[in-house]
């Protein structure tokens, strides 16, 4: 992969973070105040991990983060974080325990992003199948009034992205942060205030005659 050598590649390197990609996390969360001490945190797209050590640091040692990734982490992780590697697609039964296990969570964060092949809306097509499992998945396991940040790349599928985040969190806002590249066409959608798991209309509906 191409390396930037720009202001934040050096101070990532300088910090210790195995990836500029923290400093994206660090001001969705300086814009948006997420994170508190002692959260249980979901980071799918976790490798190389440095948004799994900005979590953690966030969260503090009270605090858990679970990250998965097709890929390994690249760095000694804090104790708090437990990292596995797996495809959202094809979820393990290991990571399936760790989720009844770990959660249910305050944030799911999705960093998630496919390999591009330079075609523009096949990329496009595949990060927003990325973000719409990371959606399914953040139903399934976030707390009410919990958080979800997912990253997209820009194309005509955001609109039902951002069209379905609207039924279920209260709150929605698109943002790019100043650290992601401004020729890349990725952009975040930040949405605060989950619902909660909505009954399907059919479910709560008696037949006649019970
Ligand atoms: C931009 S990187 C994430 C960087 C990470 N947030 C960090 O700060 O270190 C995107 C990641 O998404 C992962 N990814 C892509 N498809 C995936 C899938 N189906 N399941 C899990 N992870 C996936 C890639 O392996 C890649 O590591």
């Amino acid at each position: 992969m191409k390396k930037y050598r720009d202001h934040y590649f050096l101070k990532a390197k300088q910090e210790h973070y195995p990836a500029r990609s923290v400093y994206k996390l660090k001001e969705i969360n300086a814009r948006f105040h997420l994170f508190r001490p002692g959260q249980k945190v979901l980071d799918l797209g976790a490798a190389p991990g440095s948004w799994c050590m900005g979590a953690a640091e966030l969260v503090g040692e009270g605090g858990l983060v679970l990250g998965l990734d097709l890929r390994p982490a690249e760095v000694i992780l804090p104790p708090q974080v437990r990292f596995m590697q797996g495809d959202i697609f094809d979820p393990s039964p290991e990571f399936a325990e760790a989720l009844r296990a770990c959660g249910p969570f305050d944030l799911v964060l999705s960093d998630m992003a496919p390999s591009t092949t330079g075609h523009r809306s096949t990329d496009q097509a595949r990060s927003a199948a990325l973000a719409f499992e990371a959606l399914a998945l953040a139903r399934r396991c976030l707390i009410p009034g919990g958080a979800f940040v997912v990253k997209f790349f820009m194309g005509p599928d955001i609109q039902a992205l951002a069209g379905e985040l609207r039924v279920d969190f209260e709150r929605v806002r698109a943002f790019k942060p100043q650290s992601s590249r401004s020729e890349s066409m990725e952009s975040f959608y930040i949405a605060a205030g989950y619902k909660g798991i909505r009954e399907a209309a059919s479910t709560t509906l008696k037949s006649p005659g019970t």
